[in-house]
């Protein structure tokens, strides 16, 4: 049988935190978790209250820092393909602290394809030349067009009503697209594709569609790209400022995830 990770020592889970962090996520398989098991690890890494996501429909009354993930009409995000994106996602850095997200595959879908993204990577191994460049750029993000879903959305699926209903960001107000990271001090390029407004070079005003071509040759290279077919079972924690992820469509609509928010406070950032 798979070592379980409910059962980690705290120096285990300790090196689990820090692997997180220096790869950007983990993936252990086999694991058998109950609701509570899982909060009660995550729990072991930082604090799992979700501000944006918390006590919403989908998230199960005993175990309120669980949100479900399906596509039944109790579940968060549908059956549509996501674009690249990021917990976060229309929130600027400094807007949002759940930095981690974890998620633990109780039903499955194995046409489902989820991708990773290490955005930390690809900025590091830029040129000192490209890094300064980017760190000349700034963007607004908003819930634009379809938001972070490939299509339009039924109407009767009003999953995320509640979540987009955030004040929109206006004018000039934006956020640099390299950051630093909170915990381990590792400077990265934040993306997050499909919410791109506007964009500025050096303070000024810049054409939008240009910085988003570039991004994108930047950021969307398989090198930098895993891509996981989620079993029963799998379990993956990933960091939401040095990774982003997407998932093509879900066929199987018994497919279930258990998302839980965490940030690193009862681990690294204590
Ligand atoms: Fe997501």
């Amino acid at each position: 049988m798979a070592r379980q990770i409910k059962d980690f020592t705290d120096e285990e889970m300790l090196d689990e935190a820090t692997r997180i962090l220096t790869n950007g996520f983990t993936l252990h398989h086999k694991q058998n978790m109950t609701r509570q098991e899982l909060v009660d690890y995550c729990r072991r890494i930082g604090n799992t209250d979700d501000d944006k996501l918390g006590y919403m429909p989908f998230n199960p009354k005993d175990t309120p820092d669980i949100t479900l993930v399906t596509p039944g009409p109790n579940g968060l995000f549908g059956h549509s393909d996501l674009h690249w994106h990021s917990n976060g996602t229309v929130y600027h850095i400094g807007e949002f602290k759940e930095i981690l997200i974890a998620l633990y595959c109780e039903d499955e879908c194995v046409d489902t394809v989820f991708s990773l993204l290490n955005n930390r990577d690809a900025f590091l191994d830029l040129s000192k030349e490209d890094q300064d460049y980017w760190r000349t750029i700034e963007v607004q993000l908003n819930n634009i067009h379809h938001g972070i879903y490939g299509e339009v959305q039924p109407k009767d699926d009003n999953s995320l009503d509640e979540y987009v209903q955030m004040e929109p960001h206006k004018g000039d107000d934006r956020m640099p697209v390299v950051n630093t990271h909170p915990v381990d001090g590792q400077e990265f390029l934040y993306w997050q594709p499909p919410l791109i407004e506007k964009a500025w070079k050096d303070g000024k005003p810049t054409d939008v569609e240009e910085i988003k071509e570039k991004l994108k040759a930047t950021l969307d290279r398989s090198i930098y790209q895993h891509h996981i077919v989620f079993k029963k079972g799998d379990m993956l924690i990933m960091d939401q400022l040095y990774t982003l992820h997407r998932r093509s469509p879900v066929i199987n609509k018994n497919r279930l995830l258990w998302r839980v928010a965490i940030d690193y406070t009862n681990t690294l950032d204590k």
